[in-house]
């Protein structure tokens, strides 16, 4: 089997956690290679759920994990991770050398970066990944190999200080983090390049959304790194060659959280109910979700530009117990209508939604076989999408999955 990746369409939490978990058992190792723990990759089994921020989503499999040089690591997380699972969990984890760490000053200071952004704050989750992000552009970040060099903790302290961040505890903190990580610690692009040349074969867990890309989303509303599978060859150290296919996550409507444009949000009694269905909480931060209806626009966007091969569809459970389904099928404004959201990206705040009702989804129950418009709704994506429909999620548990 080929290297596989899982990636958001939308504005994160797609349901990727579940998709990643689903496929996990055909590969031999699952990678996370961007984001930090601003993730939150849920797993449902029976009544136990399992949120990953910083551990891929294959933990539960029993797969070999590996985080990737493009991941930020904040080791207190990864720590805590760890002890909720298994202790062979923490045998079957490498963590890539290069790394950059998150520290807690960097938490302090995404906080800080948030209130002088005054009325328009980002609405980041506050783990400190934009600063983590910039302090590894500005080379002062520490990564998972200083914690056995020569780091200078003195200069990265003075560096807090100046912008008024205490950096009591740093030392502590390094001393803690070596701990946890030096045993763990290798080179994951090396390790992936050994299993494919043994035939085996990796699924690379994407993070956030594409939307979210902080070239390619909708800026500055963005997280601080790629979201796209382009991004898959640098995160971990790999050729290119060896990315593999796409498959692109996206659930039946849309959500985003934290602030910035967002087309096809829905406001009042409506949206409220689509939260309260679809328990639309942030699995990192618990903010409430942001809620709007299936933008094809943006989606087109995003599967192009990921070269997703197959979908996966979540939460279509959702849609049919509120009785209503509705998709954007173009922006308008000053009186035309666009269709291509390269072209509205920069006055994203500023279109109307053109609307389409294609067909109410009333038969959504899985219990007697695949729904008559489960088959409506996959039918109208693939057509509109041009691309395969595998995987249907209706509902958080993870048997509730149709491979098509
Ligand atoms: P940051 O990544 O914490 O800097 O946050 C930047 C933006 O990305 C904010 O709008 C966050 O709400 C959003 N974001 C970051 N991670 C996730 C995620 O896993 N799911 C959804 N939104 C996210």
């Amino acid at each position: 089997m080929t290297n596989l990746s899982v990636v958001g369409l939308q504005w994160g939490d797609e349901g990727k956690g579940k998709v990643v978990d689903y496929l996990a058992g055909g590969f031999d190792a699952v990678a996370r290679y961007s984001g930090g723990s601003n993730a939150g990759h849920t797993v449902v089994i029976g009544t136990s759920k399992h949120t990953f921020h910083l551990l891929p989503s294959g933990a539960l499999k029993g797969k070999e994990l590996l985080i990737g040089a493009g991941v930020v690591v904040d080791p207190v997380t990864l720590k805590e991770e760890l002890a909720l699972l298994p202790d062979d969990a923490r045998g079957h984890l490498t963590v890539d050398a290069r790394c950059s760490l998150v520290s807690p000053q960097d938490k302090e200071l995404d906080g800080v970066l948030e209130e002088m952004r005054g009325a328009t704050p980002i609405g980041t989750t506050k783990r400190g990944i934009g600063p983590s992000y910039a302090l590894r552009a500005l080379r002062l970040s520490p990564r998972v190999s200083d914690l056995v060099g020569e780091f200078n903790f003195a200069s990265l302290s003075g560096f807090y200080q100046r912008l008024s961040i205490d950096p009591a505890g740093l030392v502590a903190w390094a001393d803690e983090s070596r701990k946890l990580l030096v045993e763990i610690m290798g080179d994951v692009g090396k390790r992936v390049v050994e299993i494919d040349e043994k035939g085996g074969s990796v699924l690379f867990e994407g993070s956030q959304g594409t939307l979210l890309d902080l070239l390619h989303g909708s800026y500055p509303y963005v997280t601080s790194t790629h979201t796209t599978a382009s991004y898959i060859p640098v995160g971990l150290g790999i050729p290119p060659s060896l990315a593999g296919k796409s498959l692109g996550v996206a659930k039946a409507y849309t959500t985003r959280v934290g602030s910035g444009p967002f087309p096809t949000e829905i406001k009042g009694d409506l949206a409220e109910r689509i939260r309260s269905v679809g328990n639309e909480y942030g699995a990192t931060t618990g903010r409430p979700r942001r809620v709007g209806w299936l933008d094809l626009v943006a989606l087109k966007y995003a599967v192009k530009l990921n070269g997703a091969s197959e979908l996966a569809v979540s939460k279509v459970d959702v849609l049919s117990r509120v009785g209503e389904f509705r998709v954007c099928v173009a922006y308008r404004r000053d009186g035309s209508d666009v269709s291509d959201f390269q072209r509205a990206q920069n006055h994203l705040g500023q279109v109307e939604p053109v609307y389409e009702s294609p067909f109410p989804l009333h038969d959504l129950s899985f219990t007697h076989g695949f729904p008559r418009d489960g088959k409506k709704l996959v039918d109208y994506l693939e057509d509109q999408l041009k691309t395969r429909v595998r995987l249907v999620s209706y509902g958080e548990e993870r048997s509730m999955t149709v491979e098509l």
